[in-house]
């Protein structure tokens, strides 16, 4: 129902295309909230919910979700920021902004930002110490093969031919980042199932996305998270 909007109510249709699985965390948020405790709410909504920061600028918006560390405040499903390469938060904010990459939650907090503000936030964040290359690895050698070498077979290329460990940082940082956000992110980039092969997505982590075992999703991702 949310993800169309309410008949009637004249609340909007959710504001990001092609993402259920923020309209499933909203129902499951609003479901808890009558048995939940004023700080379970606050660490959920994160500290703007009460307004507490609104005075002390962007910054404090930002950490109320990814947290003033850019940690993301133990959510699995918020993308450690602290670390990062800065250009590539940067490129993600604006990308947000234009709906060029499709997320009801940043899609709104990137189009209050200026140019400017989008690339100080990601130059602040990035200064943080937080993920950095070299910090996956568990000992699932299935997925480390996958990670390390890729599966010729189904023309799965290493993830370290462009996510390399020496963090030459041409492309972002997934080492450190939370397992659930990568998992995430991979199946949003499969797709639907239903979608006809024609009208996937051709760019490049799309159709890498694909050719990982869907089995494979999950300790891959957790490879690189270190979990
Ligand atoms: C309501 C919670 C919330 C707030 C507020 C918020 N974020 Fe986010 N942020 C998220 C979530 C959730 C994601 C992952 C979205 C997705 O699936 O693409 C994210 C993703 C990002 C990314 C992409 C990271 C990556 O690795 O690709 C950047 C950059 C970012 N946020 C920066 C910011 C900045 C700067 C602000 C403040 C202006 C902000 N966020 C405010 C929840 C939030
Ligand atoms: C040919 C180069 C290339 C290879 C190989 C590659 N990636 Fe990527 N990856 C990229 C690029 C480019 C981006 C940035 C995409 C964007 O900004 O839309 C990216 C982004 C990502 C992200 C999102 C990071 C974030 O902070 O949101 C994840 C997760 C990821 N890749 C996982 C993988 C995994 C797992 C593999 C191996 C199975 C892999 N990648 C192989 C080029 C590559």
């Amino acid at each position: 129902m949310l993800e169309h909007g309410v008949k009637f109510s004249g609340m909007p249709a959710w504001g990001a295309k092609d993402r259920p699985d923020e309209v499933r965390r909203m129902v499951a948020f609003v479901r808890r909230l009558p048995m939940m405790s004023a700080r379970e709410y606050r660490l959920l909504a994160g500290s703007n919910a009460l307004g507490v920061g609104a005075a002390n600028g962007r910054f404090d918006s930002c950490a109320g979700c990814h947290g003033t560390d850019g940690l993301g405040r133990g959510q699995g499903d918020i993308p450690v920021l602290a670390g990062q390469d800065p250009a590539y938060l940067a490129a993600a904010l604006e990308a947000y902004a234009t709906g060029q990459r499709q997320s009801a939650v940043m899609g709104n907090a990137a189009a209050q930002l200026t140019p400017q503000e989008r690339v100080a936030l990601a130059q602040r964040f990035a200064a943080m110490p937080g993920i950095a290359p070299g910090r996956g690895g568990n000992r699932d050698a299935a997925a480390r093969r996958i990670v390390e070498r890729g599966l010729p077979d189904r023309q799965l290329p290493a993830c370290r031919s462009c996510h390399d460990a020496a963090g030459t940082r041409r492309f972002p940082v997934i080492d450190g980042q939370r397992a659930a956000y990568i998992a995430g992110r991979l199946r949003h980039w499969r797709g639907a199932k239903e979608v006809v092969d024609a009208r996937k997505d051709q760019a490049t982590m799309p159709v890498i996305a694909r050719r990982i075992p869907t089995d494979m999703i999950e300790p891959v991702a957790r490879y690189l998270a270190g979990e």
